[in-house]
């Protein structure tokens, strides 16, 4: 008998591509549903029979209850995951960011899948906790469409946990990085951009002074914690800051990229974003509590494996 899959939503994109691609190999079945907004086909490993691809959407209430029916449990990672995008297009990014996230609730509900892990966001404490570690109960101050449906998501995924046994686990990811990251947007993630024009020999833009700083978290070890956390018996109830407690400036950064490729191209210091956090770091206490977390990948090493070298 084939086992029941693992549903990830989003699971064509950056982070969910790989997550599948890591449960395939842990002898997991996978179903990923994606409507390809962002995510690629070409991510996905479409040749294993023990993954299965459902083009369509997750505002689509009765095709998320479709997709969910037999699962044994949902990554649910679908989202516009451009903080700008949110910024320009609120109504629109609201039904992935949000009704999708009530969609996947009640399709358990009604399908009695209890486990669903959630990507939320650092972005649900703004500017509150800046220049120290941000533990999880630093109160939250949500600034943008998209900060304040992960947060309400985070709610909701409450509820139909005391109301109806679903068992949520919440992570908030601070910046992730790592290959399939798109850089295509100038509001794509730094090290996506960073990384594609310097191999291409293209100038690079620094917001600021460069001092800004980051927790940046390579995608294998986010995803060794994700693994955890649909294979554990136990539930953390509460959210789980995902980040290291590391703090990397941009002129860090551009310092391993330039050590990896023995050079940079010219880098411009131009006027900082308006509304950009100077400094974002996790208190990741609680994940360090709960989860086998053995050795995180040095950025340097993060970098040259994202580089190809
Ligand atoms: P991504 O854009 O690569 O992945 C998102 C995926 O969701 C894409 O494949 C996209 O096609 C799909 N999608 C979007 N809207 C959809 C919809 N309505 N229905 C079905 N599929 C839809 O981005 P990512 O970095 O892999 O992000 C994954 C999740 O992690 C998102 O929820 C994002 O908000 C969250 N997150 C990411 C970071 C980060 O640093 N990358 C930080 C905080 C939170
Ligand atoms: C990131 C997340 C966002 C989340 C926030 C929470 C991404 C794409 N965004 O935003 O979802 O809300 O963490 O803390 O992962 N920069 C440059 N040059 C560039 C691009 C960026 O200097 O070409 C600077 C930015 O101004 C910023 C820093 O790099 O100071 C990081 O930017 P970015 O990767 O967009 O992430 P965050 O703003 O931290």
């Amino acid at each position: 008998m084939v086992d029941a899959p693992i549903l990830i939503t989003g699971g064509a994109g950056f982070i969910g591509s790989h997550l599948a691609d890591t449960l395939l190999a842990r002898g997991h079945a996978v179903r990923v549903l994606d409507n390809l907004s962002t995510g690629k086909r070409a991510n996905l490993a479409l040749s294993n029979p023990r993954l299965e691809f459902i083009e369509g959407d997750v505002a689509d209430a009765a095709l998320v209850a479709r997709v969910t029916a037999g699962c044994k449990a949902v990554v649910h990672l679908a989202a516009v995951a451009s903080v700008q995008a949110s910024v320009d297009d609120p109504v629109a990014t609201h039904q992935s960011n949000l009704i999708g996230t009530l969609n996947v609730c009640e399709a358990m509900r009604q399908n009695g899948v209890k486990r669903v892990l959630f990507a939320s966001s650092a972005a649900v404490y703004g500017q509150n906790g800046e220049g120290t570690a941000i533990d999880e109960d630093t109160p939250k101050a949500p600034l943008t469409p998209y900060a304040v449906d992960k947060l309400a998501s985070e709610q909701y995924l409450d509820f139909y946990r005391r109301q109806h046994g679903l068992e949520p686990a919440v992570f908030r990811f601070f910046n992730i990085f790592g290959p399939r990251q798109d850089p295509s947007s100038p509001y794509s993630g730094v090290i996506s951009i960073f990384t594609e024009r310097a191999l291409a020999g293209l100038p690079i833009t620094v917001f600021g002074d460069g001092e800004q700083t980051r927790d940046f978290v390579y995608i294998a070890d986010l995803v060794q914690v994700l693994v955890q956390a649909l294979e554990a018996e136990w539930l953390e109830v509460g959210p789980v800051n995902l980040g290291l407690n590391r703090a990397t400036s941009l002129n860090q950064l551009l310092a391993a990229i330039g050590e990896v490729l023995e050079g940079l191209p010219p880098v411009t210091y131009v006027e900082p974003r308006a509304g950009d956090i100077r400094h974002s770091r996790a208190n990741n206490a609680r994940l360090l509590l709960r989860y086998e977390f053995p050795q995180p990948t040095p950025l340097k090493v993060g970098v040259a494996k994202l580089l190809g070298r």
